[in-house]
């Protein structure tokens, strides 16, 4: 029996189990934490049980098409892989092994601009389609061989991260000297040690590979590529602007994603830049803390945008329940960042299909038990009327004294 399976694999958080006990503290640490307090990256996943559906019974289905489009291109499921930075990292095949799992799936990769494989390996690697998330790391100069090479390779849209002005502050990183080990002295390195001697089976992968990756996709002029670096120095020379967007549209022909949006401005914002769609995302809780869970916002972009683009989401999607969910308040389809990302730290690419199995089988079982036959079906019918009138309105609190 493999360890990736039933009995001992049956949920998402099985997954997380086995990336905990494989991988060292800090990179578990920067995989599964958020910004702060973590207030937004907890609400992203508590959200969801708010939401109650509304089934249909006494109905058998045939079949169930689980099937949807977006931006012109067909998708298995109603998902995509969420860029995750140094996934290489997580896996010594990382990127790779994303990749080809969902083109396996028939699903979407979005790779991002801080990854340890080749943009041009990794586009290669999957048989379906692959999207490139561009940061501004290194200025407009950088960014535009990285945006031709994408081209040249055959991505098929570039997606726009806007909620990183700065970095969140990711307080587990700190704790875990992520800054010490990255550039530190080697005293200063010390006190991390154990921790990753103590994870030997992820070492020798670590080390085989070559220890830390190059960013293979970030080409500065004159200096070539760059190193690993933390998460606050990736950062800080990373962000892009509205006013990016006129510079973007001249350099990239193809569909664009504005990924990041959280309120009915930035998403009007993003259909006059001429965004083919937009995310909701909160970053998965790892930028500003206390904005709303991305499952709140998403019915005030889902009635901004009015029809115009495809709204996708992200953030909190821990099983099938949940992406139909979304899609009853009007995601076309979702993005999974750390259910795949648990998945790949476990076992590479068979751990990215074994959560996308989850998630497949959930998805169709939670459709058959509401008794709607597709997703492109879903609406808010199936979900309670008690959450679409909490989700118009502030939520009052009540001060116990
Ligand atoms: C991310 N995210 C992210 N987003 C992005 O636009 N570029 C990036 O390089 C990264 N890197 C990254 C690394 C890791 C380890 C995580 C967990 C997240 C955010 C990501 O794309 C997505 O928005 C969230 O992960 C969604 O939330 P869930 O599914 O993880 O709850």
């Amino acid at each position: 029996m493999s360890r990736l399976t039933s009995p001992k694999v049956v949920n998402i958080e099985d997954l997380r189990r086995l990336a905990k006990r494989r991988l060292p503290k800090v990179i578990f640490d920067y995989i599964d934490g958020g910004a702060d307090g973590e207030i937004t990256m907890r609400e992203n996943c508590r959200a969801f049980y708010d939401i109650s559906f509304r089934p249909r019974n006494a109905v058998s289905l045939a079949n169930c098409d689980l099937s949807t489009r977006t931006l012109g291109l067909g998708l298995s499921l109603p998902v995509l892989l969420a860029p995750l930075g140094y996934s290489r990292l997580m896996h010594r095949r990382g990127e790779l092994a994303a990749a080809a799992a969902a083109g396996r799936a028939g699903i979407g990769y979005i790779l991002s601009t801080f990854s340890g494989h080749k943009l041009e390996d990794v586009k290669a690697t999957s048989a379906g389609p692959v999207w490139f998330q561009l940061y501004m790391v290194g200025g407009r100069e950088t960014a535009e061989t990285a945006i031709e090479r994408a081209r040249t390779a055959g991505y098929s849209a570039l997606v726009i991260t806007i909620d990183t002005a700065v970095a969140g502050m990711r307080e587990r990183d700190f704790r875990n000297g992520v800054k010490a080990l990255l550039g530190g002295s080697l005293l200063a390195k010390v006190p991390y040690l154990p921790n990753i001697a103590a994870h030997p089976v992820w070492l020798a992968s670590f080390l085989m590979d070559g220890g830390l990756p190059t960013l293979h996709n970030i080409v500065i002029p004159g200096k070539g590529t760059l190193p690993v670096m933390d998460v606050d120095t990736a950062l800080a020379s990373a962000t892009v602007t509205w006013n990016d967007f006129t510079w973007i549209r001249q350099v990239w022909s193809g569909p664009i994603v504005v990924k990041g949006v959280l309120t009915g401005d930035d998403a009007r914002r993003a259909v006059d830049e001429g965004a083919a769609a937009v995310v909701v995302s909160n970053h998965g809780g790892r930028q500003l803390d206390c904005v709303p869970a991305s499952v709140r916002a998403l019915p005030e972009v889902v009635g901004a945008v009015n029809g115009q683009i495809d709204v996708l989401m992200d953030g909190g999607i821990r099983r099938g329940s949940d992406i139909v969910k979304a899609l009853c308040l009007g995601a076309r389809a979702v993005l999974i960042g750390r259910a795949y990302a648990y998945g790949l730290a476990a076992a590479g690419e068979a751990g990215v299909t074994r959560a996308l199995e989850i998630l497949r089988d959930d998805l169709e079982r939670t459709l058959r038990l509401l008794g709607c036959e597709s997703v492109s079906e879903l609406n808010r019918s199936f979900v309670s009327e008690a959450y679409s009138r909490l989700s118009s309105q502030p939520r009052n609190f009540q001060m116990v004294e």
